[in-house]
């Protein structure tokens, strides 16, 4: 069970103490936007390459970018440990993916919400987790859909099936109140935003919600 706050919700003016804030998580949860495929604009290779210098954890970028193709293998090079991008944007995923390991990361593909994971199912073969996304992608602080649940489902039977040691990820909305139901559904990381960022501390936030996940171990 694997905890990856979203720098998100982070103070952006002060993304070193920030960084060092979650230093008992698993992850940072680097979101990466391009005004294109989402209505918002983050961050890109620049900030990542700053960040992997200061960060006390591995950076798990997710990427929701146009022309992941193109981009996404960057953020391995770069030495971003785990690097996530959207199948509804991918044109080769296989290659995508390939090219991402062959960098030295682990790799994932992510469906939003409306987007069913079915057709998806053989990427397991190229992949190290799965991101199912709990709100539709672009901004922090929006309501956990629980009509999700039924996919975290669908996802974890499926790696389940083909056996192997594939991560299912949950993004949106995660908080005490939600993670118990996503890893109940079969999600073994835990993206939160401001569920971790929005407290007073984020150590203590990490540590319950780790708790709570750790109450549902698959
Ligand atoms: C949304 C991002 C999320 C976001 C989550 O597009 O992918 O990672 O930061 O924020 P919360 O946990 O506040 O929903
Ligand atoms: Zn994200």
């Amino acid at each position: 069970m694997q905890i990856s706050p979203s720098i998100l919700s982070a103070d952006f003016a002060n993304l070193q103490s920030e960084l060092e804030a979650i230093a008992t998580a698993d992850w940072a949860h680097v979101d990466v936007m391009d005004n294109h495929f989402v209505p918002n604009l983050t961050l890109g290779p620049p900030v990542v390459e700053a960040l992997l210098k200061v960060s006390p954890v591995p950076l798990d970028c997710h990427l929701m970018i146009e022309d992941p193709d193109r981009w996404a293998p960057g953020y391995a090079e770069a030495g971003a440990q785990s690097v996530t991008f959207h199948v509804e944007a991918a044109t080769d995923p296989v290659a995508t993916a390939r090219a991402i390991r062959a960098a030295g990361a682990r790799a994932a593909f992510a469906v939003k919400p409306g987007t069913d994971f079915a057709p998806y199912e053989d990427l397991l073969a190229e992949v190290d987790m799965v991101l199912v996304m709990t709100v539709e992608p672009g901004f922090g602080g929006q309501s956990f859909m629980a009509d999700q649940m039924p996919k975290v489902r669908q996802v974890r039977e499926a790696v389940r099936r083909r056996g192997g040691e594939i991560w299912v990820q949950v993004d949106g909305g995660v908080s005490a109140s939600t993670i118990e139901q996503c890893a109940e559904a079969g999600a073994d990381v835990f993206v939160a935003g401001s569920a971790v960022y929005g407290k007073d501390s984020a150590a203590d936030a990490v540590a319950e919600l780790r708790a709570l996940a750790e109450k549902h171990r698959h």
